[in-house]
């Protein structure tokens, strides 16, 4: 089966930071990927912005770097690249004054009223809000106007209603995305998949066969350049409160009734109302907090991260949380959740144990019978294996055997797993919301992680150090070894 593209409608991008990190490692090689493959109209257009006084040559410079950089050599071709830059423009424009917004519109006006224009804030989430209004205020935006927020959409609840009241009182809802990149996966999406179109796993979906669900969001980098934005966050705030809870409620989450955003959104609200409340009188059982120090990582010496940071901090760097859902489905299955910084690998996946079966029929000579568990590996090596009991083939009696039954399909299929950014950015143009957080999600959200972070404060709860390299602190450990229960081994 090969893949499919359906080109869209012709649109204008702008991206605000259009000549930071994430424009550079991401989203140009995103746009890149989506022109080669033919998606893109040949009209429609990519403008850079920020307050960086360069001119237009000096953007695609820019760009052409990013992609030698961040686009595999294979995907490289001259054409396509030349074609690409060709679509590249730039104005600086400031957010806090109105220098260059009237640029940037003629620029825009030169397009025509009828096309998309989509506004990418890849920038401090501080200025979201200034952005947001000028754009609106300083006539950028038509009828077909989109918003993209990246996170974090606040610090906490109240900051994340304020924000969305600015951005609210300027674009209705269904034009603002606010994008939280894990739900663009290939994985993720296989997820629903799995879930959905197989008759299979949806009626043992629940706590009858279901002993427990871990998610695991591991990354062996440190802060990468990011010191003063990772320090007023803290990895509860920065993986938690978005990816891990996005994950979490598509594990957990009723059949919608379609593939709708709204269908799907409301069921991930209904899960993320439900998770039972972490405050002060559970928090120490529930939670650990980890900070890194010195150690091996990637291959080399590494620094802690008070010296990365170069000051004292009681910034968490890994998180562990024992979370628990209150329905039907879900009660008394403990979703196990950790994140962390510098860790012994870059590894993400949902690992989905089933509960053991009820009474073994074989001798002890048969050896030990395992629980199937299903993994879902998100990265490196996305795929998913459902892991059985089998005999272990030829003589020698009955042994048992526990195998995976793998169900990785992209190299049959030899297809490229596009980068969660493709799909995400192209979905902005087609104004599917499905992959994005809507308002309600956001601070539902925010609901839950708040009391965390009261309760951290109220009973001092201070970051476990930990070596880098290693799967996080001891309590981490801890916290899954009281139930009777291990972290999956990655294999
Ligand atoms: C970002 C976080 O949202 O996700 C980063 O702010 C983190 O701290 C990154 O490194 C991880 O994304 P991925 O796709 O590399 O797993």
């Amino acid at each position: 089966m090969s893949s499919q593209i359906i080109p869209v409608e012709p649109f204008d991008y702008v991206v605000f930071g259009g000549s930071g990190d994430l424009a550079e490692r991401k989203l140009l090689p995103a746009l890149y990927h989506r022109d080669r493959d033919g998606q893109l109209p040949l009209e429609s257009r990519i403008i850079g912005a920020s307050r960086t006084q360069i001119t237009d040559e000096d953007y695609r410079a820019f760009a052409r770097q990013a992609l030698t950089d961040h686009v595999g050599a294979a995907a490289l071709e001259d054409e396509a690249v030349e074609r690409f830059l060709g679509r590249l423009h730039y104005r600086d424009v400031d957010a806090r004054s109105d220098h260059g917004w009237n640029e940037l519109r003629g620029l825009l006006d030169d397009g025509g009223q009828d096309r998309i224009r989509a506004f990418y804030l890849a920038v401090s989430p501080a200025i979201f809000g200034d952005i947001a209004t000028r754009i609106s205020e300083m006539g950028l935006a038509n009828s077909k106007t989109r918003l993209v927020v990246e996170k974090p959409v606040g610090r906490d609840l109240a900051s994340a209603n304020d924000l969305n009241d600015v951005l609210g009182r300027h674009f209705r809802e269904d034009q603002i995305f606010r994008i939280d990149h894990y739900l663009g996966k290939e994985t993720v999406q296989n997820l629903m998949a799995l879930r959905f179109a197989n008759a299979l796993y949806e009626p043992i979906w629940n706590s009858t066969h279901i002993d427990h669900v871990q998610i695991t969001v591991a990354e062996s980098v440190g802060l990468e350049g990011r010191v003063t934005y990772y320090d007023k966050a803290g990895a509860l705030r920065d993986m938690v409160q978005n990816h891990i809870l996005q994950l979490l409620c598509l594990v957990a989450l009723e059949p919608p009734s379609s593939m709708t955003a709204d269908a799907l959104r409301d069921e991930k609200l209904k899960v993320l109302r439900a998770l039972e409340p972490i405050t002060a009188g559970n928090v120490e059982q529930t939670t650990v907090r980890g900070q890194y120090r010195a150690g091996a990582s990637s291959g080399g010496a590494v620094k802690g991260y008070v010296d990365d940071l170069e000051g004292s901090s009681d910034t968490e760097t890994f998180v562990a949380i024992k979370a628990e859902i209150g329905n039907w489905r879900w009660a008394g299955v403990p979703f196990y959740l950790r994140t962390g910084k510098r860790l012994t690998q870059r590894m993400s996946e949902i690992v989905v144990t089933f509960r053991s079966i009820p009474h073994s029929i074989f001798d002890a000579s048969a050896g030990a019978v395992a629980q199937n568990q299903l993994v879902i590996r998100l990265q490196p090596d996305e795929g998913i294996r459902q892991w059985l009991m089998i005999k272990d083939p030829g003589p020698g009696g009955m042994r048992l055997r526990h195998v995976p039954l793998d169900m990785t399909f992209a190299s049959s299929f030899r297809t490229r797993n596009p980068d969660a950014y493709e799909r995400l950015l192209m979905d902005v143009i087609r104004g599917n919301q499905t992959l994005f957080m809507r308002r309600d999600e956001v601070e539902a959200a925010w609901r839950w992680v708040d009391p965390i972070l009261k309760a951290w404060e109220e009973r001092a709860v201070k970051p476990q150090g930990y070596t880098s390299g290693t799967w996080g602190p001891s309590g981490s450990i801890a916290l899954i070894e009281r139930d009777g229960r291990t972290w999956h081994e990655p294999e």
